[in-house]
């Protein structure tokens, strides 16, 4: 059964002067244990379909049910909080905390003890390929790739069922691209994770089991790739 789905959602923003329809009835099912790449050119509404699925906005139409049940009827922190972690465009990480602290802060919100909590930081921190010499600087005593594995890390430490990633390899190199899509396919196939990568990377597109494309706020394809690449 699909963990997700979204049916016939629509989102516009309101600004002063226009109405701007960025998702325009998408109908789309996700399941756990695959890894999606959503791809279409910039403003197609990518993002904006992201935060629908991630609880963050509510359509304007249609619904969001999650296992099975509408995201209306749900308390939607406690599904971001349980349920779903976001990796963000532009990171989001949190300044005055260190590298190992933002890693970590998932479980910090759910009262994990600390040293339990920063173990596994610690842990994720070095499956993506930093340093432990790294763990207690401050994000923006970084490189932009490096803080971007930091939200990466955060992300995958929280354990979500369901994992929502706005171009999470935006700022890396191809070595670090395809250790990235080694963990999060690893997630998906191994330990029964829904993942959903925004990207225009081809590479990471190619190495979804699902590609979905986006124009114009609408969902142009679909095409389910074979789960063994
Ligand atoms: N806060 C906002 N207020 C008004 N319009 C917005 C806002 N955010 C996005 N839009 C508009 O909604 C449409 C979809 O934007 P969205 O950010 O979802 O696109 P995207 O596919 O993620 O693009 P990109 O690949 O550039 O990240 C665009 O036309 C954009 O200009
Ligand atoms: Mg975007």
């Amino acid at each position: 059964m699909a963990v997700l789905t979204a049916r016939e959602v629509a989102y516009a923003y309101q600004t002063r002067y226009q109405t701007v329809q960025a998702v325009a009835g998408v109908s789309a099912e996700f399941e756990q244990g695959l890894v999606y790449a959503i791809t279409g050119p910039s403003g197609s509404g990518k993002t904006t379909f992201l935060s629908l699925l991630a609880g963050l906005d509510v359509p304007n139409a249609g619904v969001i049910e999650y296992g099975g049940k509408s995201m209306a009827s749900l308390d939607r922190d406690l599904y971001r909080l349980d349920h779903v972690s976001v990796i963000y465009q532009s990171y989001n990480l949190f300044y005055h905390l260190t590298v190992l602290e933002n890693a970590a802060y998932p479980l910090y919100l759910r009262k994990t003890p600390r040293q339990e909590a920063d173990a596994a930081a610690r842990e994720q921190l070095q499956a993506i390929g930093l340093q432990e010499s790294q763990f207690r600087r401050l994000p923006n005593t970084l490189s932009g790739g490096e803080q971007q594995r930091v939200a990466i890390a955060r992300a995958l430490t929280a354990g979500s069922e369901i994992v929502l990633a706005d171009e999470p390899t935006g700022n890396l190199d191809s070595t670090n691209t395809e250790n990235i899509m080694d963990i999060l396919r690893t997630l998906a196939h191994d330990k029964g994770r829904c993942v959903i990568i925004v990207t225009h990377d081809p590479y990471v597109a190619e190495r979804a089991d699902v590609v979905l494309r986006m124009r114009d706020g609408a969902l142009s394809s679909v095409e389910r790739r074979d789960k063994e690449q």
